[in-house]
């Protein structure tokens, strides 16, 4: 039997073209929907957490057990390990009526319990192939434990550091973050859900909560179409086409409504245009949210987001409580219901569940599974493709394994803030810190310690970064005399090593800042450690990028390595003697100061552009006090080596519509090291309907070359990368002149044009 989907594409642009839907109907799912009650129904639209893993909310749910057994829980989250997974799936399948299975779910953003770098570290290193691999090995340990449902990956675009969730995401552009979401929904699902080692993986936050207003977690959203879908929706829906099982909404409101009961979201885009066919969760109490947000009792906000398309309640249990009322009143009818309720049994089928409830329990698999070397060494390997050579002054760097060195900072060692925000399954004890990392990785260093600084001196601070455990461990002497004791050790140093920046909680969620440069007692320990004159790299780790426009101004070299995870020691002393070549590439702009943001590369021109000149010009789109270019663009990142671009060309001077376009440009490692680069494509549309950005990446390839060798690199510009949505949101070309610009970031100089007829 088929099931036809009535498409229907209310508020939604005529010409936005629909997808017909044509679901196949799963037998063993109908066949237990018919004997459904309707209160079974709804307890499969319920998602628990016992607590135990991280709540994000103030609610954590109670009576799970007795719930579970009256078939009044469709999952349960924030559970791992073998042993109470099989409790509570026995639970459901031994004692509830109908015996449905629970999904288990949990957020497994950057590795189960070997931690990879965050997931904004893991875009810079612009390799889909190793980002899917820590999706796999993700998978495969968080399988081994019980869990079978991820809310990973979060793909919001997001334009503004002082957003705490951008450590969360892949930077600010949609076409990486497109990339990077099909390769980790790739990764987490693999090509079969029903293999023990792979998991459901959710898309999230749908829609646009990178976009929160002043950077501040859980704000409005406010933003046109024409935005919307040419710079914030394609890795969602990059996600989705990569077959991802759920879609994850989020707690902002989007054209005034919040996401969670937004029909336009949750049917007319995402199943109608895009032709999501899996199941919607709520995020944590986002349903009940509603009630604050202004849009009406916890009945009316539970009607809503059910008619709205959503499918799943986190936590809030609007659905369960309400639902009955509101069918017997005539304000949600049993059909949508029973749709929601067949879209997660449709997940739990897909997952093989039905046929096995304890497939992923398996209490031999965690031992041979978690933590293995083999999974470190694709972390350590992570850790050092992250990092991106934001300086290296003099050449300082990579530094001789036989110097002495005075390591200092905060960070340096310090193991509670390796593994960064969201991994709250990870464990700190198996951090390596980078004391450690250097210690094995060149022994015959002499390695001289000192904290040199607290990471913040204020207690208040320190008590709401504390709030998963103690981050900032104020110490008992006085900052001055930490300081002191930094100062002695660098005397006698060839090189001073300083490890700053962030504690993990001061990004992630809830945790947004309004001043984005390095805390002030770790400038202090920085500025007289620069004054000895002795060479300085600071090695800074952060889950966003800073305003580091005072300390990029000094003769030192920086290194980021943002927050690297288990491997961050062995991993980031790699790096620092050259044992690996960094070939990070920033994803996200870092501005001069939080005055310029949002700032990104893909910006407009404006009717009055700024000229290159240094002199200030009245009356053109310009600030007083600082110019319009950032600290760092989009795609910067050095290299121990140096790269030489060169013969860009172009196959055709002139396409027609649905005619690719090959690029070539010679690549030449013209450096004293091997290493890699990503060669980064922008294309600019002169002449649209609609203005144009300067620039939007279009392409990348990151290749490897030997010292002294040189490569041709060939791109393939496809018909579907020149098109944009108009102010009619169809997705077209129009003819007329291109520009290509080819190169090592986003000011990359390199151009030829051509034209599409
Ligand atoms: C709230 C977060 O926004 C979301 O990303 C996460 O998946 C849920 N809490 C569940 O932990």
């Amino acid at each position: 039997m088929k099931r036809l989907m009535i498409l229907s594409i209310a508020g939604l642009c005529s010409s936005l073209s629909l997808i017909a839907q044509n679901t196949e109907s799963i037998p063993e799912v109908e066949a237990l929907l018919s004997k459904m009650t309707v209160e079974e129904k709804i307890g499969q639209l319920n998602l628990v957490t016992p607590g135990g893993g991280v709540a994000t909310g103030e609610v954590v749910s109670r009576n799970v057990e007795k719930k579970i057994k009256a078939g009044n829980v469709g999952g349960l989250f924030g559970v791992s390990g073998p042993e109470k997974i099989r409790m509570a799936q026995e639970l459901a399948v031994k004692n509830s009526r109908l015996g449905i299975p629970l999904l288990f779910g949990f957020d497994i953003i950057h590795g189960y319990k070997t931690i990879f770098p965050i997931p904004l570290g893991l875009a810079s290193s612009w390799d889909m192939e190793l980002i899917k691999h820590t999706a796999q090995i993700a998978a495969k340990e968080a399988t081994a434990d019980g869990i079978n449902w991820n809310f990973s990956p979060m793909v919001d675009i997001s334009r503004d550091p002082r957003w705490g969730r951008m450590a969360e995401g892949s930077g600010e552009d949609p076409f990486l973050g497109s990339a990077i979401a099909k390769a980790m929904v790739k990764g987490y699902q693999g090509d079969d859900l029903t293999a023990s080692n792979t998991m459901m993986a959710t898309v999230k936050h749908f829609a646009l909560y990178g976009a929160s207003e002043a950077g501040r977690d859980y704000n409005s959203v406010d933003m046109s179409h024409l935005k919307m879908f040419n710079q914030y929706m394609a890795p969602y829906k990059a996600a989705i086409d990569a077959g991802v099982g759920s879609v994850m909404t989020s707690f902002n409101d989007v054209d005034g409504v919040p996401a969670t009961g937004n029909k336009w979201l949750l049917t007319d885009v995402l199943r109608n245009l895009w032709g999501f066919d899996g199941f919607v969760v709520s995020d944590y109490t986002s349903l009940n949210e509603m009630v604050a947000h202004g849009i009406g009792d916890l009945q009316t906000v539970s009607a809503l987001a059910l008619n709205a398309g959503l499918d799943m309640d986190m936590v809030g249990e609007g659905f369960l409580s309400t639902l009955q009322k509101s069918l017997a009143e005539g304000k949600v009818t049993e059909i949508d219901i029973t749709n929601a309720c067949r879209r997660i049994l449709e997940a739990k089928y897909k997952l093989g569940l039905f046929d096995d409830p304890y497939r992923y329990i398996d209490e031999n698999r965690a031992e041979k599974d978690i933590l293995t070397p083999e999974n470190r060494a694709v972390a350590r390997e992570a850790v050092a493709a992250s990092a991106v050579l934001l300086k290296n002054d003099a050449g300082v760097l990579p530094i001789s394994k036989t110097a002495k060195i005075a390591l200092v900072g905060p960070l340096a060692d310090n193991r509670n803030n390796m593994l960064g925000t969201w991994a709250p399954t990870g464990e700190v004890k198996y951090a390596v810190t980078v004391r450690e990392g250097i210690a094995n990785i060149a022994p015959a260093a002499i390695v001289n310690y000192a904290k040199g600084s607290n990471i913040v001196d204020d207690p208040e601070m320190a008590k709401k970064i504390n709030v998963f455990g103690p981050r900032v461990m104020i110490s008992e002497a006085f900052p001055e005399e930490l300081l002191q004791e930094a100062m002695a050790k660098v005397e006698n140093a060839d090189v001073v090593v300083a490890v700053v920046g962030e504690a993990t909680e001061m990004s992630g969620e809830a945790a947004s800042r309004t001043d984005i440069r390095i805390p002030e007692p770790q400038k202090k320990l920085i500025r007289a450690l620069e004054s000895t004159g002795k060479p300085l790299i600071l090695v800074l780790m952060s889950g966003r990028p800073l305003n580091i426009s005072e300390e990029f101004e000094m003769p030192i070299s920086i290194l980021q390595v943002w927050h690297p995870g288990v491997e961050a020691g062995n991993a980031i002393a790699d790096v620092l003697f050259g044992n690996y070549n960094p070939s990070g590439k920033l994803t996200a702009t870092w501005p001069r100061s939080v005055g310029q943001i949002p700032i990104y590369h893909s910006m407009k021109n404006t009717g009055r552009p700024a000229g290159d000149t240094k002199e200030f010009q009245k009356f053109r789109s310009n600030y007083l006090d600082l110019p319009n270019t950032p600290l760092l663009p989009f795609g910067y990142g050095l290299s121990y080596t140096t790269f030489e671009y060169s013969a860009l060309r172009l196959s055709k001077d002139e396409i027609s519509a649905n005619e690719p376009l090959e690029v070539s440009v010679q690549v030449k490692n013209s450096g004293d090291y091997d290493g890699a680069t990503v060669v980064q494509l922008y294309l600019r549309d002169v002449v649209r309907s609609i203005t144009p950005p300067k620039r939007t990446l279009k392409a990348f390839k990151k290749v490897f070359l030997k010292k002294g060798e040189e490569k041709t690199v060939s791109i393939t510009l496809q018909p579907d990368d020149l098109k944009f949505y108009n102010n009619r949101l169809e997705f077209i070309a129009e003819p007329g002149v291109f520009e290509v610009f080819v190169g090592e970031d986003s000011n990359a100089l390199l151009m030829k044009s051509f034209i599409l007829r």
